[in-house]
């Protein structure tokens, strides 16, 4: 190599050199970092603006040298200014000291960069170990030694200076001083800057330290205590007695090694002090150092002051500041941002959820990013906020979980009306709701009503064809009968809306009056109203009172006429009752007849097809002429003869294939012997006749042919006949009410509005 003019005066002092290496800081970018049109890499090394290559590419005196002839190519800093120096001497063997070095040749080369930080306004470099290695020679012979110094700046103010903080002057042997020699002091031996000492006696070392036993270190003063910045470096020994060589540490260690490195960077172990030339051999492109770069010749323009024209902040969200060390000013992005802040829009936005580990949010919240910051809001269902402390559950747990229950039942019940609604309105409409509204003596109650009514279905007074009868109350006191039908569907549907419009065309005092329903339900319920008494069949055969010949009557002509009015209200006569019966005539408290469950059969006929046999009517009481279902107003006429013969000799109405009890009473009666068959309670002579007398007419009920029996009208006269006979014949009786058919209650014609 040629030795530039401007070191031919320095030779001499060149003699004295001692040599180091050094190191820098850098980091690499992905946004674009060098300007338009610029390569921004140097082999793997990033080469952000100011920095540049290429002609155009950098500012002055930011020049990186790419040298392709490496694979992968490598970055050096322009030599223009800033480089090494390497020479090679002989100690002088008639010094006093060994710091007298006869130089043989020296060059100067190029600094090699690690990285670049346009961020931090840094870069590394690579700097020498120097090393002084004694084995071999004797204590005052001659040697070889390589010595290297480094200028930042030959030429005036230059944009590098060595970093004050993040370097240390590094000493590693058993007896070592080195010192760090600076400005124009580079080449003598005085005027050092720092130094440590580094000894070692006896053989104990720690690996990873560097506390004085063969590693020693020690840091740059502040800026402030040191009235100069540093351009221009080298590393050299303290003059030191190394041969006092009492325990053969110069043989087996016969190198001193001194360094400016970046701080933190070597860790020092005990396998560094053995043999020749182990640090530089050990890092041959030599040691990291850390310069600092600025923009010299400028400052940060003032508040409100224009930039000037070459004014290097030139990135959005960033900020000019004075230079860490010497004069000028670096450009920072704002906090939270980062990049290059010397080119346009250089510096972005960090995204710091990008980096959790850096920008912390508090579990349970979600980092959200910012222009420049982030935030962290708590997840919903939290509060608080996640960057400033943790986030807490709205609710704790059990709160929760108790509103998460509240609301599943608030739902479920909900649902539950919801389909109770729609159930009700279905059945409502199934059992036909729509047309029995507007029959005009019925009232149409909701299951809610009815339930109130009922007091919720608590008390049962009896069981009916087709389930329980409950009573109730209506809101005027007066007791009511509640009764299950049929299940109603789309085939009886009507004929259950017939049978509800004919029932409740039906008023008349000798038939239990049908006042409501309700259909909300599978199977519609009927309300009638109540008769204290109960059934004549239980007045008969449930209770041992004795009944007057005359109550019998009264109810034989009531049920008659109610019968009677019954059949009448159709022209047709197709309107029967169909399970006329002594448990269907039900009784008030003063004994008046009602008969009740008018229609039932037609209904159970309709409803339970299959079984219809056995469910119509009550065998004991059927015609005999009863064929395949077919009921006419004179089956109900052969029935209610049978309930005569049961007010007569008040004897349960059986059945059995001969039909004894029928036949065994008209046989009696035949044969005169009607009187052994009347009841043993009626004594007088009066009373046997009169009943002797209901005994024929019973037996006209009871022809086997249908056409000659009477009809319920002609049954309800006779009776009244028979009474009126017998008061002509001066009885006392006194018989009220039902002495006259049609009495004051006119007779309503279904139907009829
Ligand atoms: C550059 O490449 C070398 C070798 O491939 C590697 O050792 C070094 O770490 C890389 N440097 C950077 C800054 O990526
Ligand atoms: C590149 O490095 C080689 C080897 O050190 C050297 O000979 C050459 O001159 C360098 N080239 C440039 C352009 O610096
Ligand atoms: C010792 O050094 C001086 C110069 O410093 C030189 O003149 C002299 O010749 C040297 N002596 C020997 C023996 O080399
Ligand atoms: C250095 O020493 C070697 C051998 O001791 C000798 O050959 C050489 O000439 C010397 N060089 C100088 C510059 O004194
Ligand atoms: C300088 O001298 C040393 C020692 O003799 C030698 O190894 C090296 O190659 C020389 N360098 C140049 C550039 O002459
Ligand atoms: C230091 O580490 C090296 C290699 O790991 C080991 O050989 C040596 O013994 C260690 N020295 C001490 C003093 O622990
Ligand atoms: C620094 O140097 C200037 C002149 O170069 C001098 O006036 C000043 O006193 C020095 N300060 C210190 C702390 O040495
Ligand atoms: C020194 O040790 C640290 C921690 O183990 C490690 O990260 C670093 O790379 C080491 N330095 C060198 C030069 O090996
Ligand atoms: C700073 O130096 C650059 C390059 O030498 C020059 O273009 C610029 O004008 C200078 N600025 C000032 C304020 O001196
Ligand atoms: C992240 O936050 C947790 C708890 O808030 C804290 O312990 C931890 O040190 C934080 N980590 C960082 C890198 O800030």
């Amino acid at each position: 190599m040629t030795m530039p003019w401007q070191y031919s005066q320095l030779l001499p002092i060149l003699l004295l050199l001692a040599t180091t290496h050094t190191i820098v800081a850098a980091d690499t970018q992905q946004q674009p970092i060098a300007l338009a049109g610029c390569p921004d890499k140097c082999g793997n090394i990033s080469i952000p603006f100011p920095f540049g290559t290429k002609a155009g590419c950098f500012r002055e005196g930011f020049e990186v040298t790419c040298n392709y002839s490496f694979n992968p190519p490598r970055a050096f800093l322009a030599q223009d200014s800033t480089f090494h120096i390497v020479g090679y001497g002989n100690y002088s063997a008639n010094y006093s000291g060994r710091n007298y070095v006869d130089v043989m040749n020296y060059s100067q080369v190029p600094v090699e960069l690690l990285d670049i930080s346009a961020s931090t306004s840094e870069l590394r470099g690579y700097g020498a170990v120097r090393s002084d290695c004694i084995d071999g020679y004797s204590k005052y012979d001659d040697h070889l030694v390589k010595l290297q110094g480094t200028f930042l700046g030959w030429n005036g103010p230059k944009p590098f200076l060595l970093s004050p903080l993040r370097n240390v002057l590094m000493g590693v042997g058993w007896n070592v001083k080195p010192k760090m020699v600076l400005g124009g002091s580079i080449f003598t031996t005085t005027g050092y800057m720092l130094a440590c000492l580094a000894y070692m006696r006896y053989n104990v070392l720690t690996n990873g330290t560097c506390t004085g036993r063969g590693c020693c270190q020690t840091s740059f003063p502040p800026e402030r205590d040191v009235n100069f910045t540093i351009n221009a470096f080298s590393v050299t020994f303290e003059p030191q007695k190394l041969l006092d060589d009492n325990d053969g540490m110069s043989t087996n260690s016969p190198c001193s090694y001194g360094m400016i490195v970046e701080s933190s960077w070597y860790n020092f172990t005990s396998e560094d002090m053995f043999g020749r030339m182990v640090l530089a051999n050990k890092y041959p492109r030599g040691v990291p150092f850390v310069l600092d770069f600025a923009i010299r010749n400028g400052s940060c323009p003032t508040e409100g002051q224009q930039p000037p024209q070459d004014y290097a902040c030139i990135s959005g969200n960033s900020n000019c500041a004075k230079a860490a060390s010497g004069d000028g000013y670096v450009c920072r992005c704002w906090d939270n941002y980062d990049g290059n802040p010397y080119i346009t829009n250089g510096c972005q936005d960090v995204d710091e959820c990008q980096h959790p580990h850096l920008y912390n949010c508090s579990s349970g919240s979600i980092c959200k990013n910012t222009p420049g910051g982030y935030e962290c809001p708590c997840k919903s269902g939290m509060r608080g906020n996640g960057k400033e402390g943790a986030c807490s559950e709205n609710f704790p747990l059990p709160a929760k979980v108790a509103v998460g229950l509240a609301a599943s039942i608030v739902i479920i019940v909900l649902m539950v009306m919801t389909h109770q609604l729609l159930k009700l309105k279905r059945f409502y409409e199934q059992n036909g709701g729509p047309i029995l509204k507007g029959v005009k003596n019925i009232r149409i109650y909701t299951s809610k009503q009815l339930k109130q009514i009922t007091d919720n279905y608590k008390v049962v007074i009896g069981e009916g064809h087709f389930g329980k009868v409950y009573i109730g109350r209506l809101e005027d006191k007066q007791e009511v009968a509640i009764k299950k039908t049929i299940e109603v569907d789309e085939t009886s549907k009507q004929d259950f809306i017939d049978e509800v419009i004919i029932q409740s065309g039906m008023r008349h005092k000798n038939i239990v009056r049908l006042l409501g329903c309700c259909l909300e339900m599978d199977v519609p319920m009927l309300m009638y109203e109540y008769v204290v008494k109960g059934s004549l069949y239980d007045v008969l055969f449930k209770n041992k009172d004795n009944v007057p010949v005359d109550t019998r009557l009264r109810i034989a002509i009531g049920s008659a006429e109610g019968l009677a009015y019954m059949h009448s209200s159709d022209v047709k006569s197709t309107i029967r009752h169909g399970d006329v019966k002594s448990a269907n005539i039900l009784l008030d408290e003063s004994f008046t007849p009602k008969i009740s469950d008018f229609g039932t059969s037609k209904l159970l006929a309709r409803g339970k097809s299959e079984k219809t046999e056995w469910v119509i009517g009550d065998k004991s009481y059927i015609d005999p002429a009863y064929l395949g279902g077919i009921l006419t107003q004179k089956s109900d006429v052969y029935s209610f003869g049978i309930v005569l013969i049961e007010l007569i000799t008040r004897r349960e109405a059986t059945y059995d294939d001969k039909r004894t009890y029928v036949t065994n009473f008209i046989q009696a009666c035949q044969e005169q012997k009607a009187r052994n068959s009347i009841d043993n309670d009626i004594t007088s002579e009066k009373d046997i006749v009169l009943m002797e007398m209901v005994s024929e007419v019973a037996l006209e009920c009871l022809k086997a042919n249908p056409e000659e029996r009477l009809d319920m009208r002609e049954v309800e006269n006779r009776i009244i006949h028979i009474i009126r006979k017998s008061e002509q014949h001066g009885q006392d009786r006194n018989y009220q009410g039902n002495l006259r058919p049609n009495s004051e209650v006119p007779l309503l014609k279904p139907g009829e509005k």
